[in-house]
């Protein structure tokens, strides 16, 4: 089986800014360590997410999801800001998932916002969440205003290195064997 990094992107916006991001991110990981892409966003998850109290009463398109990202080599996770921090739906989800599920999984965080007044909500909202999972989240996190895009394009150049830096924080996790 081919290793993969799956993106997550916590937006349902078809044109998003999240998404954007979660893709050039996983492309950057695809690119310098030859695993395979995968992207989801939260339309991916399918309908019962929002009535399910239980992994058990999630249907069968949630559940390929959630194999895809337990058993990916790396994650690259990526949320819109929303009242100063990540989707409640983003979090029901990751509610859903057992506790063990993405222990010691290398994660590159990343979230998208109006303003740059949010941008610590990646290190008091989102590292702890991933925290909780006992997850391997990378030193470098990636915050992008809506501004820094043209057409939903990233073209800020600063951005682009960390992302650069980001994905190379996670060579010690991927050395071959
Ligand atoms: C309900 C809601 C709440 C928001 N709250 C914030 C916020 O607290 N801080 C902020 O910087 N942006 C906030 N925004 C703006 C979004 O985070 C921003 O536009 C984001 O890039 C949208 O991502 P998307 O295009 O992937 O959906 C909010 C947007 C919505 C719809």
């Amino acid at each position: 089986m081919k290793r993969k990094v799956i993106g997550l992107s916590g937006s349902y916006n078809k044109s998003s800014y999240t998404f954007n991001l979660v893709s050039k991110i996983s492309s950057e990981v695809e690119r310098m360590y030859g695993l395979k892409k995968t992207l989801y966003d939260m339309s991916d998850l399918g309908t019962s997410l929002g009535q399910a109290m239980c992994s058990e009463q999630l249907d069968d398109t949630i559940h390929e999801v959630i194999d895809d990202i337990i058993n990916a080599k790396v994650l690259v996770i990526g949320v819109p800001t929303y009242k100063a921090s990540y989707p409640g739906m983003f979090k029901h989800f990751f509610d859903l998932l057992e506790p063990e599920a993405l222990s010691g999984k290398p994660i590159i965080l990343s979230a998208t916002g109006g303003s740059n007044r949010h941008a610590l909500m990646l290190e008091y909202q989102l590292r702890p969440l991933f925290n909780f999972f006992k997850a391997i989240t990378m030193p470098t996190a990636i915050y992008a205003v809506n501004s820094d895009y043209k057409n939903y394009l990233l073209c800020e150049s600063n951005l682009l290195d960390r992302i650069s830096l980001a994905t190379k924080e996670l060579s010690p996790w991927l050395i071959r064997q």
